[in-house]
């Protein structure tokens, strides 16, 4: 079923970026069916996704569980009407949708902007599917130019930066810089109390070897690099078009190929 969402649901005067952010955002509420358990993303991108569900729920009956990946994205989808549930209740999810920071052509992303990476790996990994919703400013062949986000206990956080930036000596970045992430003239609190430490990279030459050797240092709970988790980007264009980058294979259509390089002809025969 297609929804309807009415005209002032994007009002007039939209900046060409919200534009674009709400038309992913609906293109990727069309994948949400009833009774399904859902992981919502965080961030600006994310609240149109929300409203989205919100509006479904309210006009189209929509049924699902959510479970958010931050405290106001749980704020937003309560007052939307969505259900909100906790991970520990539903054991697993069949789809999150989040924004992101950075993807590249494999899909593999940065994220974090928001402070939220920790749980929103979590989610997203915990999930059959992950779709990401963006407009096409965070599609880069490269990924590194937005700072990595790396979350880190408060407990000897300094010296948990110094092991950071002595392990980025070994790996293949354009830059090697780090700053401690502000609220004003506080440090920025994660909501798991955790502090975050931005990489500003560049270019990140191997983002798997990256992820692997930021997570081995004691004091990192996690970093804000998706390597193979995301399956779909779904991006919005400001005049309302979008488009869906794809990882799972159409099974349908490799049966109905034939040939020799169907890796499934023994079974359609
Ligand atoms: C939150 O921590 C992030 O991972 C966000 O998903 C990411 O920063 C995208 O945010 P926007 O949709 O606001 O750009």
């Amino acid at each position: 079923m297609t929804t309807f969402f009415p005209a002032d649901f994007a009002p007039a005067g939209l900046s060409p970026v919200e534009m674009a952010k709400f038309a992913s955002a609906r293109r990727a509420s069309a994948f949400v069916e009833s009774g399904m358990r859902v992981g919502l993303g965080t961030g600006s991108t994310a609240a149109w996704l929300v409203k989205c569900l919100g509006h479904m729920v309210r006009a189209e009956g929509l049924q699902i569980r959510a479970v958010p990946t931050s405290e106001r994205t749980a704020q937003q989808a309560r007052a939307e009407g969505i259900e909100v549930v906790s991970l520990q209740d539903v054991g697993w999810l069949d789809l999150t949708i989040d924004g992101a920071d950075e993807f590249d052509p494999a899909l593999n992303l940065i994220k974090g902007g928001g402070g939220a990476h920790l749980r929103e790996k979590i989610v997203a990994t915990a999930s059959d599917r992950m779709i990401v919703i963006t407009d096409p400013s965070k599609q880069v062949a490269t990924l590194g130019m937005f700072p990595l986000p790396v979350e880190i206990v408060p407990f000897g956080w300094q010296a948990t930066r110094q092991l950071i930036e002595e392990s980025l000596l070994g790996v293949d970045v354009g830059a090697r810089k780090s700053t401690l992430r502000m609220n004003g003239t506080q440090p920025f609190t994660t909501d798991e109390g955790n502090l975050i430490i931005d990489l500003h990279l560049g270019r990140i030459g191997n983002a798997r070897q990256l992820s692997l050797v930021l997570n081995q240092i004691a004091g990192v709970v996690e970093n804000g690099l998706f390597v193979d988790i995301c399956d779909t980007v779904v991006i919005g264009h400001p005049d309302g078009r979008d488009e869906v980058i794809d990882l799972i294979p159409d099974l349908e259509s490799l049966v109905d190929a034939g040939g020799e390089d169907n890796i499934f002809k023994d079974i359609a025969d």
